[in-house]
């Protein structure tokens, strides 16, 4: 099966959960996003990798004229509905993958990724596509899950993230954001990082992990160090830390 259909199906058989996650459904980080839609007066945002449309509703509420974007029909069809049910008629759809933008150049103010781009094929080949349709004086925002710089944290981190979605593909280090943002003609303006309790039953249920998986992952867990147990908090039923970082970047040219 092809990388694109993966995650194709492993997200639209999960999109009304993914709606209903209060882990994606709240955040201070999309209050931080309609503000600042507000603060740029942005006319024109695109929300890459919408999912259930959670950033997008975000940004429409300030106003900016929204085109949620992402893999999955079964997503879009749901953030049709779901903006339709909010009274939000700033909002369109379209259906793509986040490597090859179906836009023209310079036409957003504000592009915003949010929990997607660790399943994007070739990241750099996207932020390429993104600062090609994102205005000079345009901003992006990437939230992601993020690695840590040591070794044995990030090692720990993939071997879960793709034991637990066979669609993931890699949580990126700030550093390496940060060096592929600037191979990019990206300038970091914000950065920030917090961390985000995980409740293992319910992360593995949104994630549709099999119950091999499972298992997998809490022999995984049983035989970590103390470091590493230190590290992601992890509880006696699994649950665990994610290290989550807020990227705004700015074209340089
Ligand atoms: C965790 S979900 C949605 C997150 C959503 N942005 C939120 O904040 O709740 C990740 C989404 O990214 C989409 N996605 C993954 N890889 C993609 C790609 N290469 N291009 C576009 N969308 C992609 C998936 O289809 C999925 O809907």
């Amino acid at each position: 099966m092809k990388q694109r259909r993966l995650v194709s199906e492993q997200f639209g058989g999960s999109a009304q959960a993914y709606l209903s996650s209060s882990v994606h459904a709240n955040g201070t980080d999309l209050q931080r996003l309609t503000e600042l839609t507000r603060n740029l007066a942005c006319q024109q945002a695109l929300d890459l990798g919408c999912g259930a449309g959670h950033s997008s509703f975000a940004m429409a509420k300030a106003g900016a004229a929204v085109t949620a974007y992402d893999l999955s029909p079964q997503m879009l069809s749901l953030v049709e509905h779901e903006a339709a049910q909010r009274g939000l008629t700033n909002i369109t759809t379209q259906l793509g993958g986040a490597e090859h933008l179906p836009f023209a150049e310079a036409s957003f103010d504000l592009v915003a990724t949010r929990f997607s781009a660790h399943h994007w094929s070739n990241v750099p080949a996207a932020l390429g596509e993104i600062r090609r349709v994102l205005k000079s004086t345009g901003t992006l925002v990437v939230i992601d899950v993020i690695a840590a710089e040591n070794p044995l944290f990030d090692t720990l981190l993939q071997t879960v993230e793709v034991l637990g979605d066979p669609s993931h593909i890699r949580d990126y280090r700030v550093s390496e954001w940060r060096a592929m943002l600037q191979a990019s003609g990206f300038a970091v303006s914000e950065n920030n990082n917090w961390t985000l309790p995980i409740e293992f039953a319910s992360w593995t249920a949104i994630k549709r992990t099999s119950d091999l998986r499972v298992e997998a992952i809490r022999d995984v867990f049983a035989k970590v160090s103390d470091e590493v147990r230190q590290y992601f908090k992890l509880q006696a039923d699994n649950s665990f830390d994610l290290d989550i970082t807020w990227l705004q970047a700015k074209p340089t040219v």
